[in-house]
């Protein structure tokens, strides 16, 4: 039982990454997404350029930039570029007014870099990660090493709830070699109240925040793929 709703749960995450794949075109800049449902969406690029498909990709992470180069998609650094058409990555929660939450994987900095240089952005995801207010889900901070106990401590004082995220009893490294602190708070909760909080905290360098900076959403649900825009 526990097997078959997974692989429903899988399911939807492969269908989305496929459909998303489908507003790619030739000679797009194309921002690949982290995450167990980008993955799908990476699969199927490196199909499309198999079968001819002229793009070139930035990757949001060093697993999403391994993943490409295995499969043949031609890499761009970040800095190469001015701007790219698209942006497709997942999210962890997302509500209505297409706030989200982002960066359960730990790739929040780059993916809000990249989404910021797109001209278009798709969010990807499976239906369990609509919400009617986000705040359940750990919101990801990106802290600096350097002092990160006093971050956390000041964090904590704004009543944030923040937790070092760990990985082998170790503190959790970024690609960009930084911590991450995962606050932990429930829905609904004030977005803009913290938004505010964290800028103004040194030591922040960048949260998973994702606030309305999408312009679709693509979910994968038990009647198969729906697409919701944000206009
Ligand atoms: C990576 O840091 C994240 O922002 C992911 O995009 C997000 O956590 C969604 O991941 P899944 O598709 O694995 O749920």
């Amino acid at each position: 039982m526990i097997t078959m709703v997974k692989d429903m749960q899988e399911n939807k995450k492969k269908i989305v990454g496929i459909k998303a794949a489908e507003y790619i075109k030739d000679g797009m800049i194309v921002g690949l997404g982290t995450g167990s449902t980008a993955k799908y969406l990476v699969e199927r690029v490196g199909e499309l350029v198999k079968d001819g498909l002229k793009i070139q990709a930035v990757a949001t992470s060093k697993a999403t930039e391994e993943q490409a180069r295995e499969l043949g998609i031609p890499l761009l650094d970040v800095n190469e570029v001015e701007y790219l058409d698209i942006a497709i990555d997942g999210v962890d929660e997302i509500d209505k007014d297409f706030n989200a939450t982002k960066g359960g994987g730990g790739a929040l900095f780059r993916e809000k870099i990249v989404a910021s240089l797109s001209k278009e952005v798709i969010w990807i995801m499976d239906d369990s990660k609509l919400v009617d207010a986000i705040g359940d889900f750990p919101l990801p901070v990106e802290i600096l090493p350097y002092g990160y106990k006093v971050t956390l401590k000041r964090l904590k004082d704004l009543g944030l709830n923040p937790v070092m995220r760990l990985k082998n009893n170790e503190l959790y490294v970024t690609d960009n070699g930084n911590y991450i602190a995962d606050l932990h708070m429930s829905a609904p909760v004030d977005v803009k109240d913290i938004k505010e909080k964290l800028d103004n905290t040194v030591g922040v360098l960048e949260t998973g925040q994702f606030l309305n900076m999408c312009n679709r959403i693509i979910v994968g649900t038990d009647d198969g793929v729906k697409i919701f825009e944000n206009k």
